[in-house]
């Protein structure tokens, strides 16, 4: 069995995202495991070069986590032919410019979604990386949740019958900043020119998510709204909020079933997560959060009586049964970074590609022109799209 180094240069992690679930949760945790394990059970050992504007930042960083390499250069980093792999986790409207230096550069391709803010861009970097032969990966991190994997278990021991509908709940209260609680997330993400709005952020999960569990999304309606046109940034200074901060969206699947997602940051949590999923089939219905999942099989679904002039006597709530956790679920953007370094090492499957991601972003532009055009809009295969683009 041999360990055999593997260089990743990887730009953003001073980033919410590229700290947390990117650098700590996935590199530094397969690092401390010991690398990432091959079909043939040789090894490789992440060996990261992290890249941001703002050295000090990045070097107390690496120091906190033993990286030995930083650098501000990027095209520096990209020249080094010792490194395979470029990550990208900065912020969305980088993204492309980063893409195709990487890519001419002869990297591999790793990155968040989206992967552009048009279709024709994310297309067209695609395109670049299957030319240049250099392999690709998009984080489609929420088909990792433990959650949608025991609905993914579900669904294919056939527990649901036929689905009907998916009804998604997304979202928290995010503070404005203005009055005692700091905003916890990035005030980019509530400017339109830079990047931000809830239908470009969260659109892509729900196409990758519906997709490969429920059947091919075909068709959106979409209601976008600003519900909060001011907040103050990280800075305490107030500025004028113009993204979408909601979105209220409707999706039919091929097979039949209609899914609705809402997605929000100016809600307040009463459920049981940050998202729930609720399925409902012909033979049993299941609600699922990040980890959790319930479900409710047509022999124990209740009678309940609709009747106004008395309280309610049944809980709803005690008529689920859980599923188990029969296994240990790892975290999911380790464990596709473990996927994508034996895809690109070993040649393993992989699916989830530039092209893969260029779909996210095809819904998200789609769903805007529904908003924008006030009407339901058709999702055609990214060929036909692509050979319109
Ligand atoms: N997969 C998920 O669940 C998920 C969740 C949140 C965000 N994201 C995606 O991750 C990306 C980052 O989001 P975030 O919330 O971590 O944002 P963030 O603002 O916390 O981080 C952005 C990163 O980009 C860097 N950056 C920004 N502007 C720069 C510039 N001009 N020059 C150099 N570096 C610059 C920042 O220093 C930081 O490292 C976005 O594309 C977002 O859509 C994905």
């Amino acid at each position: 069995m041999a360990t055999r180094r593997f260089g990743i240069i990887m730009h953003g992690i001073t980033g919410r995202m590229g700290y947390n679930q990117h650098l700590v949760r996935s590199i530094c945790a397969i690092r401390d495991q010991g690398g990432v394990t091959l079909p043939n059970d040789d090894r490789v050992m992440p060996d990261p070069i992290l890249i941001g504007r703002n050295a000090e930042k990045v070097q107390a960083i690496a120091a906190k986590h033993g990286i030995k390499r930083t650098a501000t250069d990027l095209d520096a980093a990209l020249a080094n032919k010792d490194d395979t792999i470029f990550f990208d986790a900065g912020s969305t409207q980088m993204r492309v410019g980063l893409l195709r230096k990487a890519i001419a550069a002869g990297k591999h391709i790793y990155c968040e979604k989206p992967v552009s803010e048009t279709l024709a861009e994310a297309i067209s970097v695609a395109q670049a990386a299957k030319d240049k032969g250099v392999k690709s990966g998009v984080v489609q991190d929420k088909l990792y949740l433990p959650g949608l994997r025991k609905i993914k278990m579900l669904n294919d021991s056939g527990f649901f019958g036929r689905i009907l509908s998916v009804r998604g709940e997304f979202g928290y209260w995010v503070f404005e900043g203005d009055w005692g609680q700091p905003a916890q997330r990035p005030s980019w993400n509530y400017r339109k020119k830079e990047g931000g709005g809830i239908i470009l952020d969260m659109l892509p999960h729900w196409r990758y998510v519906l997709d490969n569990l429920f059947g091919a999304v075909e068709a959106v309606s979409c209601l976008g709204i600003t519900h909060i046109p001011s907040r103050a940034d990280e800075a305490g200074k107030t500025y004028a909020a113009d993204a979408d901060d909601a979105a209220y969206a409707t999706f039919q699947l091929a097979g039949g079933a209609i899914a609705h997602i809402n997605s929000s940051w100016c809600v307040r949590v009463k459920r049981d997560d940050l998202v729930t999923f609720q399925v409902d089939g012909t033979h049993g219905s299941a609600v699922a959060g990040l980890h959790r999942c319930f479900t409710q099989h047509r022999v124990n679904t209740p009678r309940p009586v609709w009747n106004p002039d008395e309280p309610q006597t049944m809980t709803f709530e005690e008529q689920w049964d859980e599923v188990p956790d029969n296994q240990v679920y790892e975290n999911g953007f380790k464990l596709q970074w473990e996927e994508f370094i034996r895809h690109v090492v070993a040649g393993t499957p992989w699916k989830f590609d530039l092209f893969e991601g260029a779909k996210g972003v095809q819904l998200a532009e789609l769903a805007l022109k529904s908003w924008a055009e006030r009407r339901w809009v058709d999702v055609p295969a990214l060929q036909a799209a692509k050979a319109a683009a």
